[in-house]
């Protein structure tokens, strides 16, 4: 089940952000210590009737995560008068008291939550603290902060350790959360929290309703649901899951591709195994990292040493690159036809590597300048190139007009979103005459872009190459094309 926790300052404000996203739920929070402090008990009273879907009362103290800052003394008396207000859950804290407020709400057929928040990390006794609570009868539920991806994995192992629980709730916050969000049915909870498009989010990591229902779709992920995802530190602002999950929802094929953020590829690996992932994106700054627990890798992850798609085969992990063919794709032709003689690859990172090698692979001679020259100088020794300083590189085509590039790829994140007012060769002067390749997709149209697109230059725009490798990586997880339409 999805649960929309309410965030908004009024019962008005909040009675029209159910309606908006009554289609997407299944029921919603009340979190009533966001709620201004002028509020009638009546009208909280009156509040579940209006909602026609299950509603669970919370009023969170500042503690674990809420705003209510008044006297526990204030708080629980404002509860128990609320107990008349057919609430379906009252989410309770652990330490408040048993026999009080939960009798006067279970009088009334309302459920108790019983929860407890770590707001700093994954308590060692999180599952017998959840058992605990169970035999009295009551919903554990558990909102804890992971710091490092083996506490996600964690978490996730509450589905086998509770398994005699039916009815729990078990939750990581932060962006090492997120998965517990998404895969919710694969902790064994019962229910996850969402917010609404466009408003705060409720709690850190919350995601809203519509990427849960309709890019996630959490609510249909079963055991037979297959599992992909990326790999990235960060990782939560990769487009990879836009690209991969409409895919496999057009196809109707029974998968979802998540992000991970996982700071230690070392925890990961094992825990792919168990989990039954079949296939994953790897980025930033896993490309390497991954190498040695692969026990397969095709000829361009030999040469470049970077490898972006890992696929379970019967018994082993398979490291392929689909970045040097995503790059590759939109100039093709042009290649292929020996248009592009002489390339210029503005960065010497990662991106850079496959780039390099991809246009070597087709004999083009490619200067490299790099704001770091001597990682310039290395990746150029590698793979046959000249590595040349930014004052050279921006004179490049006003020197000696042999030397002049047919294209220029743009490989480091100077431009990229926040750091939009950068641009890493700002002295050079396009003639119009090349191709220019940008591989930041956010912003699309980045400075450097810009001032390429004035002077007239063929433009070839991250996204492209981003969309290219995507749908070659979806075909080597699941075999089929990509849908186009
Ligand atoms: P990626 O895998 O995306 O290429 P990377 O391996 O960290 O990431 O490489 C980042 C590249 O962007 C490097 O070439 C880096 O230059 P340095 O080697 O000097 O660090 C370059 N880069 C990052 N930020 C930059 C900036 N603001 N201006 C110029 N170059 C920048």
């Amino acid at each position: 089940m999805l649960c929309l926790t309410l965030t908004e300052t009024s019962l008005e404000k909040d009675l029209l952000q159910f309606q908006k996203n009554r289609d997407l739920i299944d029921m919603a929070e009340l979190r009533i210590d966001l709620l201004g402090s002028e509020i009638s008990v009546d009208a909280l009273r009156r509040f579940p009737s209006l909602c026609d879907k299950p509603v669970i009362l919370t009023c969170r103290r500042k503690k674990d995560g809420g705003l209510f800052s008044q006297s526990e003394r204030v708080r629980v008396n404002l509860l128990k008068r609320l107990a008349s207000g057919n609430f379906a859950y009252c989410d309770l804290e652990d330490e408040l008291p048993r026999g009080e407020i939960d009798l006067t709400f279970r009088e009334k057929g309302t459920r108790i939550i019983r929860s407890f928040h770590d707001m700093t990390a994954v308590p060692g006794n999180l599952f017998t603290r959840m058992q605990k609570i169970a035999e009295q009868g009551e919903i554990p539920k558990a909102a804890v902060m992971p710091n490092s991806f083996a506490d996600t994995a964690r978490i996730f192992e509450a589905k086998n350790e509770l398994q005699k629980i039916e009815r729990k709730i078990i939750i990581g916050m932060g962006n090492y959360g997120v998965p517990t969000r998404i895969l919710y049915k694969k902790t064994g909870s019962f229910l996850t929290f969402c917010s609404a498009p466009g408003s705060s989010p409720g709690a850190p990591g919350h995601l809203n309703t519509e990427s849960l229902r309709k890019l996630y779709r959490s609510d249909q992920i079963t055991d037979d649901t297959s599992i992909y995802g990326i790999i990235g530190n960060p990782v939560m602002h990769s487009a990879s899951p836009a690209i991969h999950n409409p895919g496999y929802h057009r196809l109707g094929i029974d998968a979802v591709y998540v992000p991970f953020m996982v700071d230690s590829v070392r925890t990961f690996f094992p825990f792919a195994e168990w989990f039954g992932i079949k296939g994953f994106s790897v980025t930033v700054p896993h490309k390497q990292n991954v190498l040695p627990y692969l026990g397969n890798i095709s000829r361009e992850v030999k040469q470049i040493g970077s490898c972006n798609t890992v696929v379970r085969t019967k018994k082993l992990w398979k490291g392929i690159n689909t970045d040097y063919y995503g790059f590759l794709h939109p100039i093709h032709e042009d290649l292929e036809m020996g248009h592009l003689k002489r390339a210029l690859v503005i960065g010497a990172g990662g991106a850079a590597r496959s780039v390099v090698w991809a246009l070597r692979n087709f004999g083009c001679s490619v200067y490299i300048t790099n704001r770091t020259f001597d990682k310039a100088e290395r990746l150029a020794a590698e793979t046959g190139s000249s590595a040349i300083t930014l004052q050279e590189a921006s004179r490049l085509c006003a020197d000696e007009a042999e030397k002049y590039p047919d294209l220029i790829i743009q490989t480091t994140s100077a431009g990229m979103d926040p750091d939009i007012e950068s641009d890493p060769l700002p002295e050079y002067k396009f003639t119009g005459e090349e191709i220019v390749y940008e591989l930041v997709y956010k912003p699309r149209i980045t400075r450097f872009l810009n001032r390429a697109i004035q002077s007239g230059c063929r433009i070839v725009y991250g996204y492209e190459m981003l969309y290219a490798q995507g749908i070659q990586q979806f075909k080597s997880f699941t075999g089929f094309d990509y849908p186009q339409n």
